[in-house]
């Protein structure tokens, strides 16, 4: 008998299923109603009472390992896990896990930062709900001003008045914020979101985002103002981008100009990127109007400075050739991954 147990043991504790149905047939053989411990425990009541007292503990513990080894595995198999699964192999390889992208607008926006940061930059930020002297009054807006539609507003409170509040429309904004709140000299850039009530297409959106630059000090000039954008187009799309300045109007700059650079796509030559003009327009600019600055109680006679403003979807369109700014916000993993970077 001894040996018998002795045998059927080593088979228990080497039995190892692949399949639930291996699992039962091990539960028949040993635990069935006709199976070996039940045969064994017949043979046990017609042994002398001598080998019952050895015998009567072994058949226990015998019985038990088969007991306890079935459990283990129906519930190793219940669970959904084949056996060996839970058994952990140190030396199978890991399983990788995807690392995430950067949104394409916030790696365009940590590039310019990095660049205008090189060049003594610093980084503010103001409130998206704004009120009407910060978003149009101080900048040079007049009231019932035809500019103030130059920008379609989402208006919050509408009084018609000084005390409407907004989304801004603008990070210009941002501007009067700090230089109210310090002295000269300012060298910032500030970016962030901005809203316009414009109906939803490739070319339009109601919210995108902005980057807007200020430089006041004593004797800035528009020479100033053209080199720094210079070198940063050449950082942004490369050397020998070329850049051109048309005159515009802007109420918070006097002269005001907008700022084309060669088209990045097809470098000049025409396509349909640049409506076949060879360029493409980047940034609105010009030398902030005394009366802004005196606005911000910065006395006009002694500071002068420059100020711009670019959208990030247009710089990043044609960093990346992307053309309907729906993509930015519609969160279509298949449109975020092709901007796979470090996360840093
Ligand atoms: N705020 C202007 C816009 O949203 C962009 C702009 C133009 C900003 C000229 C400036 C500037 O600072 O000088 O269209």
């Amino acid at each position: 008998m001894q040996e018998q147990i002795d045998q059927y043991t080593g088979e228990i504790n080497a039995f190892s299923p692949a399949s639930a149905a291996d699992l039962e047939t091990f539960r028949i053989k040993f635990l069935g109603t006709k199976g070996i411990i039940k045969d064994l425990f017949d043979q046990f009541k017609s042994v002398g009472p001598e080998e019952k007292r050895t015998y009567g503990k072994v058949l226990n513990q015998f019985k038990q390992l088969a007991e306890t080894k079935y459990a283990e595995l129906k519930e190793t198999f219940d669970s959904g896990l084949k056996p060996q699964d839970s058994e952990l192999d140190l030396t199978l390889p890991g399983e990788g896990f995807e690392v995430g992208s950067r949104h394409p607008l916030s790696l365009t926006r940590m590039e310019i930062i990095d660049i205008f940061k090189r060049l003594g930059f610093v980084v503010a930020e103001g409130p998206e709900i704004e009120d009407d002297w910060h978003n149009f009054s101080a900048l040079n807006f007049p009231e019932e001003h035809p500019a103030r539609d130059m920008q379609d507003t989402f208006f919050i409170k509408k009084n018609n008045g000084k005390d409407d509040i907004a989304l801004r429309t603008h990070t210009s904004s941002v501007q009067v914020r700090m230089m109210e709140n310090g002295k000269p000299p300012f060298r910032a850039i500030m970016p962030g979101r901005v809203y316009r009530n414009e109906a939803i297409s490739a070319r339009a959106h109601c919210f995108f985002h902005q980057v807007e630059g200020l430089y006041i000090d004593e004797n800035v000039s528009f020479a100033d103002l053209k080199q720094t954008l210079y070198h940063f187009v050449q950082e942004l799309y490369g050397e020998g981008t070329k850049v051109r300045f048309r005159p515009s109007y802007f109420p918070f700059t006097e002269p005001s100009a907008e700022m084309d650079i060669s088209c990045t796509i097809c470098g000049g030559s025409g396509c349909n990127m640049c409506k076949y003009t060879g360029w493409v327009e980047i940034l609105g600019c010009g030398l902030v109007d005394p009366n802004v600055l005196e606005n911000c109680n910065i006395d006009s006679k002694k500071y002068t400075g420059f100020a711009f403003g670019m959208g990030i979807e247009r710089i990043t369109n044609l960093k990346y050739v992307i053309r309907d700014l729906r993509l930015f916000s519609e969160n279509d993993v298949r449109f975020l991954k092709q901007f796979q970077t470090e996360i840093i």
